[in-house]
């Protein structure tokens, strides 16, 4: 589906640094003379933003796993229709915070049945992988304290506690096995800047 351009997904769990590390990167690569667009999920488009409130704000159970993963996959898609793949056509470099991986992670864990649903919309309905993902690895404690630190109304996911942060730290790295040519893996527990050299050094060497 896409042509030129360059995609890059992020990915870990709250409070590992995604944020603050696609801000980085952004402005690197923009150095660097790229036009880049920041943007993330649920969300990133108008519609898939009114999605995103449905799915982040409200009690944990507020949708059956099944219902949550379409809600995902209706956002993605019109963030998809609408901003990264216009912007792939246009040349430019997407970088955006979570995609499928993350939907593969909250809701495809909760059961073998569910995975597969989201790995069959995925392939039905998105049918887009990124370039590059950038899983950011780090101590669900650390990430927790840091997601904690921030007051925002979404919390559906962060108040899962640290538990279920550790079974999806653990699966991300397992993702990462899955995914070889398509996921690395940095060392969230590093400082701000030397994360984000890490993470410069492996973007530009997939860029060249
Ligand atoms: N390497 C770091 N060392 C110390 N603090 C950090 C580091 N990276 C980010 N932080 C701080 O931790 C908090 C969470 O970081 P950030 O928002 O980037 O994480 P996130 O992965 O986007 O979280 P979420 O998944 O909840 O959106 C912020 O207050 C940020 O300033
Ligand atoms: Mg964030």
């Amino acid at each position: 589906m896409k042509e030129k351009g360059f995609f890059i997904s992020f990915e870990g769990i709250d409070g590992s640094g995604k944020s603050t590390q696609i801000q980085r990167l952004g402005k690197y690569l923009e150095t660097l003379g790229f036009d880049v667009i920041i943007t993330r999920e649920p969300g990133g488009s108008v519609g898939g933003e009114q999605i995103r409130n449905l799915l982040l704000q409200g009690a944990v159970d507020r949708w059956s796993p099944e219902t949550e993963i379409l809600l995902f996959t209706a956002s993605r898609r019109d963030h998809l229709e609408r901003i990264i793949l216009p912007a792939l056509e246009n040349g430019k470099i997407v970088i955006c915070d979570r995609f499928t991986d993350s939907t593969r992670m909250y809701q495809g864990m909760r059961g073998p049945s569910l995975r597969k649903f989201v790995e069959l919309l995925n392939e039905k309905v998105i049918k887009c992988n990124p370039d590059l993902t950038i899983i950011i690895d780090i101590n669900p404690e650390t990430g927790l304290k840091r997601a904690k630190s921030r007051k925002t109304a979404e919390e559906r996911f962060e108040n899962f506690g640290v538990d279920l942060q550790m079974k999806m730290r653990q699966g991300f790295i397992e993702l990462s096995k899955e995914f070889s040519n398509r996921i690395e893996v940095v060392n969230g527990q590093q400082s701000v800047d030397k994360l984000a050299q890490d993470i410069c050094t492996l973007v530009k060497a997939r860029l060249s």
